[in-house]
């Protein structure tokens, strides 16, 4: 299985932090944000990964992260994407480099308390599709930023709405997503949404409407850290006091 980091984006909502430097390059404790998302998946077992990135300061990704090695990557590979265009549309610059193999997705924004082993080895035993990994989040407040599952009576996903009104249930869509090759099949029919990004939740429901989806609930903490800048500095406050991608 491939994995694909996806650390392009504007990163507005980080204004005027991320006008001098990519989002991902701000630190979460002691390191550079995009590192514990590219831990998170070396730790599961995924050796070769590409970055997608883009913007002005693209160049202090090679500067940071190299040929990988230091990260335990075996190999790794960069795209550029020139424009904010959705995260979808990062992910199709991924298609010539997973080929057919099967891909894991991670938004590097996202931070993970638990390791996601667990997940891969579910991925591995699936059939074919798409798995999401969903984490218990009560406040609504909250879940309206998000990508949000609505369950049927059977506990499958039916739907996902994103940045919901009403948040059809306590469970947000993290940034991590598991696809088979149909994945690239796909991404060429989208159209831009209202806010004119190919949207990843257009994909996932794609493969709801086929019945390939499946999913895991996440234990312990998931935060994304490109939210706000309260939830910057909350995930910064979790990880300086418990620490992340634990085994
Ligand atoms: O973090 C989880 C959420 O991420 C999900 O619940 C939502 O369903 C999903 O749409 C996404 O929502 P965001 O509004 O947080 O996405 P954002 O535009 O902040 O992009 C998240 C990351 O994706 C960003 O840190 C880097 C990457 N990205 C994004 C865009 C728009 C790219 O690489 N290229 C892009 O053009």
């Amino acid at each position: 299985m491939k994995g694909v980091v996806l650390a392009g984006g504007s990163g507005s909502r980080l204004h005027p932090l991320t006008r001098i430097t990519n989002k991902h390059l701000l630190p979460i404790y002691d390191r550079p944000m995009v590192s514990y998302a590219i831990e998170a998946l070396v730790n599961a077992g995924i050796s070769e990964l590409m970055v997608v990135t883009g913007g002005t300061h693209a160049g202090e990704f090679l500067r940071l992260l190299g040929n990988g090695h230091e990260y335990g990557i075996d190999r790794l590979f960069y795209a550029y994407q020139e424009r904010p265009g959705g995260i979808a549309e990062a992910l199709g610059l991924a298609q010539r480099f997973v080929d057919d193999d099967r891909v894991l997705v991670m938004l590097a924004d996202n931070i993970l308390e638990s390791s996601i082993h667990a997940s891969v080895a579910n991925f591995v035993k699936q059939d074919k599709g798409a798995r999401v990994l969903l984490s218990r989040i009560e406040d609504a407040s909250h879940l309206r930023h998000l990508g949000v599952p609505e369950l049927d009576p059977n506990g499958r996903i039916a739907n996902i709405v994103e940045k919901p009104e009403d948040p059809p249930s306590t469970l947000a869509v993290t940034g991590l997503y598991f696809y088979d090759q149909t994945v690239f099949d796909v991404i060429p029919t989208l159209t831009p949404s209202g806010r004119g990004e190919l949207e990843i939740t257009d994909v996932n429901n794609w493969f709801v409407s086929q019945q390939t989806m499946e999913y895991d609930v996440l234990e312990g903490f998931w935060g994304d850290a490109g939210e706000s800048i309260d939830a910057y500095y909350a995930v910064n406050d979790f990880v300086r006091a418990h620490g992340v991608n634990k085994d």
